[in-house]
């Protein structure tokens, strides 16, 4: 066990999940309290089983939805303290579809989560945070880039850049720190349904696809996205902020 983290208050949005959780996982084991945040219960429980009591707690909210942000962000001061690090994680991914067609309640309902779910994560955090935090905002590798049908996604994930980019300028002159991380395809459930979709909608195999277009070749795992989640949260990138970390093997160049 490290240390990089000790005693510092964390919550994590969509910590029921892939990279929410692995990014708990790694916080936990360098000394961090960590609040949970997901909308469903079970997934929480579940999550939670082998993780340690003392130094957890679990909120079920709707990160899009004010009432629900204000209460884990109070949940989270009353049983830890002031937070130290919000990583907002939490995601959705829509449907992928010609513009003409494409839902307009999917794509309002993947906004709510990235971009109106990151900012309320902010809203409500920021005055309970102690001076010289990290804020860790998940974006993606489609922050970064534009691809035919993938309307609500990429443009939510470039959306939270620019929401980083304010609270950076904003929170500096308390010493916290503000960036986004932007995953490439990582192997794991969420792209696994995104790699089936585009099979379906077009014939090719989603997996190859992907890593014939990643540099490296391959697709990442949650425990490489969470690493590079530590060194942002930590003191580790203490001079980094308003930054987009690429975390995708090569993807966006
Ligand atoms: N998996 C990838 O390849 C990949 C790549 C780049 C970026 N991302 C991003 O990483 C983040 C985490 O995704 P993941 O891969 O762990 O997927 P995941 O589906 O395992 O985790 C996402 C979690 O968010 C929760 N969530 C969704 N809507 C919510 C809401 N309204 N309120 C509360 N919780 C909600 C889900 O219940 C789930 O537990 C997302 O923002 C996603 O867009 C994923």
């Amino acid at each position: 066990m490290g240390a990089l983290l000790e005693k510092k208050n964390c919550i994590v949005t969509g910590g029921a999940g892939s990279l929410g959780l692995a990014a708990a996982r790694l916080f936990l084991a360098e000394g961090a309290n960590v609040v949970l945040v997901d909308r469903d219960r079970h997934a929480l429980e579940q999550a939670a089983t082998d993780l340690p009591t003392e130094r957890i707690a679990l909120a079920v909210a709707d990160v899009s939805k004010a009432a629900d942000s204000e209460a884990y962000v109070a949940a989270a001061v009353e049983r830890f303290g002031l937070v130290d690090v919000l990583f907002s994680n939490a995601g959705n991914f829509g449907v992928v579809a010609p513009i003409g067609d494409y839902p307009e309640d999917v794509f309002d309902a993947v906004q709510a989560v990235h971009v109106r779910g990151a900012f309320l994560a902010a809203k409500y955090t920021v005055p309970k945070m102690r001076d010289g935090g990290s804020i860790v905002i998940t974006s993606s590798v489609a922050g970064m880039r534009g691809d035919p049908g993938v309307y609500a996604y990429i443009t939510a994930k470039h959306a939270q850049i620019g929401l980083m980019r304010c609270l950076a300028k904003e929170l500096a002159p308390r010493r916290i720190r503000v960036n986004t991380i932007h995953p490439g395809p990582i192997d794991n459930g969420f792209q696994h349904a995104v790699e089936a979709g585009l099979g379906r909608a077009t014939g090719v195999d989603g997996a190859a696809f992907f890593n014939g277009i990643i540099p490296l070749g391959r697709h990442g795992t949650a425990e490489e996205i969470a690493r590079s989640v530590l060194y942002l949260a930590s003191e580790q990138s203490s001079f980094t902020t308003g930054t987009t970390l690429m975390v995708d093997g090569g993807m966006n160049v």
